[in-house]
């Protein structure tokens, strides 16, 4: 379980500036194998979130805990999918992905049909030898993808890991992340700016207000699993949909467009 309490994150800067505060007072538990989707306008704190819990910030005020002991550093049961793409430039795709693997269990860890499995689901098939500057932008993502899951950690932290895909592939990877998440229940905590991929995928979407980063809205997604993409256009999603976007824009009650 992770919880965080009265959560508080300022950066200091320059002498004599004024702090800035990122996240205040957010307070929110996680029960293990739940699947969060976290929204919320631009820099409002969303990434400073998933960092405190990563173990990479410590938290101004208040308490950011990992089954009741307080999180101090990374560890290897949690997993970071980074908003920008973070391989290592000088080792392979199949080298990348299976790197978090080599961390934590060695080369013997490393599954070599697992890694093929991982390769083809991921549509990097033929690319195992390529270094990251041979691949799109897309698909260096879907490396760090990759590198995430293999490891099956208990807890996966992913800050808008889809962003930068097109269409297909996007939805390839929600239905890929989801078939993944219900073998082994990892804790998912899903940074998206996309309210859609937000319902469709989480158990529960906390939206965040702009900064200094709060919780508006904390509501539980009631819809049944597996779910299909046609969902989308249910009645009920539109509903859970329509409820986080007055939240995250209250100002389009009023606005038109054309
Ligand atoms: N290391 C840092 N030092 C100083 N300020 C920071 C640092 N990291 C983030 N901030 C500031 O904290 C605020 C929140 O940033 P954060 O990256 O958490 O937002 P975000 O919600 O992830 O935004 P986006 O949706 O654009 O990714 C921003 O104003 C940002 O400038
Ligand atoms: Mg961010």
């Amino acid at each position: 379980m992770i919880e965080l309490a009265e959560v508080t994150k300022a950066y200091y800067g320059a002498k004599g500036q004024d702090p800035l505060v990122a996240v205040n007072g957010v307070s929110l538990t996680i029960q293990d194998g739940e699947f969060l989707a976290i929204v919320g306008p631009s820099g409002c704190g969303k990434t400073t979130l998933l960092n405190l819990v990563a173990g990479f910030e410590a938290p101004t005020q208040g308490r950011v805990e990992l089954d009741q002991e307080a999180i101090t550093r990374p560890g290897p049961e949690r997993a970071v999918v980074f908003q920008q793409p973070s391989l290592l430039p000088w080792m392979t795709v199949a080298e990348n992905i299976a790197f978090g693997v080599m961390l934590k269990a060695g080369r013997v860890g490393v599954d070599p049909h697992q890694l093929a499995h991982m390769v083809h689901m991921m549509g990097l098939d033929g690319f195992e030898s390529h270094r990251p500057y041979q691949l799109s932008g897309g698909m260096q993502q879907r490396v760090a993808i990759a590198r995430a899951l293999m490891t099956e950690p208990r807890i996966l932290l992913m800050d808008e890991p889809f962003g930068a895909l097109d269409a297909q592939t996007r939805s390839d990877m929600q239905r890929f992340l989801l078939e993944l998440w219900k073998v082994n229940r990892p804790t998912v905590l899903f940074v998206t700016h996309d309210v859609e991929e937000a319902v469709l995928l989480g158990d529960r979407v906390v939206v965040m207000t702009a900064r200094p980063g709060q919780i508006a809205l904390d509501i539980v997604i009631d819809l049944p699993r597996p779910r299909q993409w046609d969902l989308v256009l249910s009645h009920e999603f539109n509903q859970y949909k329509r409820r986080i976007l007055q939240v995250l824009r209250p100002d389009r009650k009023s606005s038109r467009i054309g």
